[in-house]
């Protein structure tokens, strides 16, 4: 052999080599034998984290496995990006940014008309250190929901200076003063900025006291930008200010597309038990990295795909959120009539809807729109359509009103009610007019639906 085709020769057998796949293991035996562990066990939930934050292939796996409909755009986009390692988000570089809460001394200092600014010495959000146990995981969460920027919001921020305006589209304060869901950070391009967090939508302030979890229903987004463009002068186009008019306190449109459907903010009791998250069921709940998944798209998605989210904090996220639990309901009745009515109650929702709603939280699996025969924008529409809605949990219901996925009906006793199917009603949030779908219950006689509203309120 000469010297170069030695050369050859070395090279094809170490690309052989290179290539040569590692042998499967033996048949019928496996390197080590555990018992799986329990869901929701901290065990378990170690093993999803580790798999969540450094295995790609489970990652990306477990994306594809959790997208309903892989065709309306919520899918498209992540299915495009998502977890392809050399190439998409994965790419962008992570952020761990630096910023305070707005308490009140800072709230104090905004509507004085003075520069936010951030104290010099403010450490970035996160340490760098994987927290090593589940209320480890917790805590971070809790950081992440309170204090991490989704996107500067010059609106919110128009409104801390103004704080009458603030008040009246339900950007809510506890007795304490702080602005929970307000942040003040230093943004990707280095400026001081005002940003909004998931605590802006997903706690709310009852008897001065803040309820972590439960959805803003007075925050009124849609006012409040029409309100800036009035006041500043600044033009907008007239289909967007009509729909953002139309919209309402407690609901947003958490889309980019045109389709008309807002959906009511949520509250987040009792997740683990649904097979599926988001009111269109957008999302298969195949497992908690289903959620760090959303959590950590969404972050990047409102932050204009321009950095990333720590996957370490995109998990304490989902963490935090299966944490969260409904203040207890009411104290039950003394009086015994009282008493029946609900055990009655009780068993009339066995009967006729514990069939949908079906869990531990009495949520349920998604159902056809057909079925449930509520307004099918959402269900139909491009952005996060699959033809079905899902059963939104019961707990707390008696505090969530206003009822379904849109808002649309004021009490318990309304939903149950044959006038909300009828043309000459006028009791809907949006406006004069029937309020058609789930139908369910409301042909029973009167004392049926009272004894099925009160059984709910001791949810
Ligand atoms: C501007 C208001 C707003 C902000 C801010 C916001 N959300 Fe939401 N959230 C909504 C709305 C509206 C929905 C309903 C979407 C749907 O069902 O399609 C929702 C749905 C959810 C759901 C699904 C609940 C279910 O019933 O399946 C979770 C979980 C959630 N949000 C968590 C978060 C977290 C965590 C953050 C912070 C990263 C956040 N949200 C920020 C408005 C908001
Ligand atoms: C065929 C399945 C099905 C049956 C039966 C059913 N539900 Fe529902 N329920 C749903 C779905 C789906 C939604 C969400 C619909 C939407 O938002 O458009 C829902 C929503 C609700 C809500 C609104 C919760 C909220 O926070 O907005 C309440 C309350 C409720 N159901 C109670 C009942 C009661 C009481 C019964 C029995 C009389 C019942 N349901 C029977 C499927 C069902």
């Amino acid at each position: 052999m000469t010297g170069v085709t030695a050369r050859l020769a070395l090279v094809l057998a170490l690309t052989l080599v290179a290539c040569k796949k590692p042998e499967p293991p033996p048949r019928g035996r496996t390197a080590e034998v555990r018992p799986p562990a329990v869901p929701w066990s901290d065990a378990w939930l170690d093993g999803e984290a580790e798999r969540f934050l450094d295995d790609l292939a489970a990652r990306r796996g477990a994306l594809e496995a959790s997208l309903k409909n892989a065709k309306n755009s919520y899918s498209r986009q992540r299915l495009g990006s998502y977890a392809l390692g050399d190439r998409g988000w994965d790419t962008l570089p992570a952020w761990n940014p630096r910023s305070a809460p707005v308490t009140a001394n800072l709230a104090a200092r905004i509507a004085a008309g003075q520069e936010p600014g951030l104290p010099e010495e403010t450490p970035p959000l996160w340490d760098g250190q994987r927290p090593t146990t589940q209320a480890g995981w917790v805590a971070l969460g809790r950081r992440v929901f309170f204090a991490y920027p989704l996107r500067e919001d010059a609106f919110v921020e128009y409104a801390l200076a103004r704080p009458a305006l603030a008040a009246e589209v339900g950007i809510e304060r506890p007795a304490n003063g702080e602005v929970p869901g307000a942040v003040v950070f230093a943004s990707v391009d280095g400026t001081t900025r005002i940003g909004i967090t998931c605590a802006l939508c997903h706690s709310a302030v009852e008897r001065g006291e803040l309820i972590v979890g439960r959805a803003r229903r007075r925050f009124d987004y849609g006012r409040l930008r029409l309100f800036v463009h009035r006041e500043t002068g600044e033009s907008i186009e007239p289909e967007l200010a009509r729909r953002m008019a139309g919209w309402g306190p407690g609901r947003a449109d958490v889309t980019e597309d045109n389709d008309e459907d807002p959906v009511a903010i949520p509250d987040l009791w009792g997740l683990r038990a649904q097979s599926a998250l988001t009111q269109a069921g957008t999302i298969r709940h195949i497992g908690p990295s289903a959620l760090a998944i959303r959590q950590e798209t969404q972050l990047l998605h409102s932050n204009h795909q321009r950095v990333r989210p720590p996957r370490e904090l995109a998990w304490a996220l989902a963490m935090f959120v299966y944490s969260l639990e409904p203040p207890p309901p009411a104290p039950p009745p003394v009086a015994a009539a009282a008493r029946d009515r609900i055990a009655r109650g009780g068993a009339l929702f066995a009967l006729a809807c514990a069939g949908c709603h079906s869990n531990s939280a009495y949520g349920g699996d998604p159902v056809p729109v057909a079925r449930v025969g509520t307004d099918p924008a959402l269900a139909e529409g491009g952005a996060r359509g699959t033809g079905q809605y899902r059963p939104p949990s019961l707990l707390g219901v008696a505090s969530a009103a206003p009822y379904l996925h849109h808002g649309a009906v004021q009490s318990l006793e309304d939903l149950l009610a044959p006038e909300r199917l009828a043309p000459g009603y006028r009791r809907g949030v949006q406006g004069p007019g029937p309020v058609v779908g789930h139908a369910f219950g409301t042909d029973w006689p009167e004392p049926d639906r009272a004894a099925v509203v009160a059984f709910l309120r001791t949810l």
